[in-house]
């Protein structure tokens, strides 16, 4: 995916300015920034949610994705696989019950939704714990869920806004190693993140943004604000 100079701003307040970067795919990337410097919008103009002021994002296959109909622009989120801070979920449900939903609402068929749902709850660990309520859990075993749940389409590209953010260093810790899995087996990673630790220690693309412009963008980055 490929942002050529991309500007994004709330009214009259620019928030990104003129901002071109590319990700190939099975690349992972670490955004970082200080609160307030547009990682969180970056992230929902990637899905097409937020309007740009001007300039072009391409998906991997070279498309403008500003001019998707909307049945190609639902098409194009379903690639994308998302996780969130705040899990989202349904408290009082269980496990299976609310990777099901979110697969419902989508319009899958019940023969679908009962062959996918072990299978992506499978892929993060959590099959034993299927009917299990989501109040029960702990924090990692919750951002897990969500985890199953964004992989519901088999996207290729995983996109989390600190999807760490509420959990201790050890459920922090479980969760990178769930998303390192899912790089290996081929996924794209692009995740916001304030944790100096992983970024740390994963040695993975860390792109910095500060006043509106990306100040870095390294390799095998540490995290340099
Ligand atoms: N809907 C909105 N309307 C107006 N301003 C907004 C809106 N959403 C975000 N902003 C502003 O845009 C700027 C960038 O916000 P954004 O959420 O992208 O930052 P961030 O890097 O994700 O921060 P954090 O690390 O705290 O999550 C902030 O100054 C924020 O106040
Ligand atoms: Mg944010």
């Amino acid at each position: 995916m490929q942002y050529n100079n991309v500007t994004l701003a709330y009214g009259e307040r620019t928030i990104l300015r003129d901002i071109s970067l590319s990700i190939d795919p099975g690349e992972f990337v670490f955004l970082i920034g200080a609160s307030g410097s547009g990682k969180t919008s970056l992230i929902k103009s990637l899905l097409g949610a937020k309007r740009l002021q001007s300039g072009t994002i391409f998906d991997d296959s070279g498309r403008d994705i500003a001019l998707f109909s909307p049945k190609e622009l639902l098409q194009y989120r379903r690639g994308l696989g998302t996780i969130f801070q705040d899990f989202k979920l349904l408290a009082r449900k269980t496990v299976r019950e609310n990777v099901a939903f979110a697969m419902e609402v989508c319009g899958y068929s019940n023969y679908e939704i009962e062959r996918r749902v072990p299978e992506v709850l499978a892929k993060v660990g959590l099959l034993a714990k299927k009917e299990k309520r989501i109040e029960t859990l702990s924090g990692g075993e919750v951002q897990r869920t969500c985890i199953a749940r964004a992989l519901i389409h088999d996207p290729r590209i995983i996109i989390g806004d600190e999807p760490t953010g509420n959990l201790d260093r050890a459920n922090a810790t479980e969760i990178m190693h769930l998303l390192e899995d899912l790089h290996r087996s081929g996924k794209t990673i692009i995740m916001a993140t304030h944790d100096e630790t992983i970024v740390n220690t994963m040695k993975k693309r860390v792109i910095a943004f500060s006043d509106g412009k990306i100040v870095s963008d390294t390799k095998e980055g540490t995290y340099c604000l």
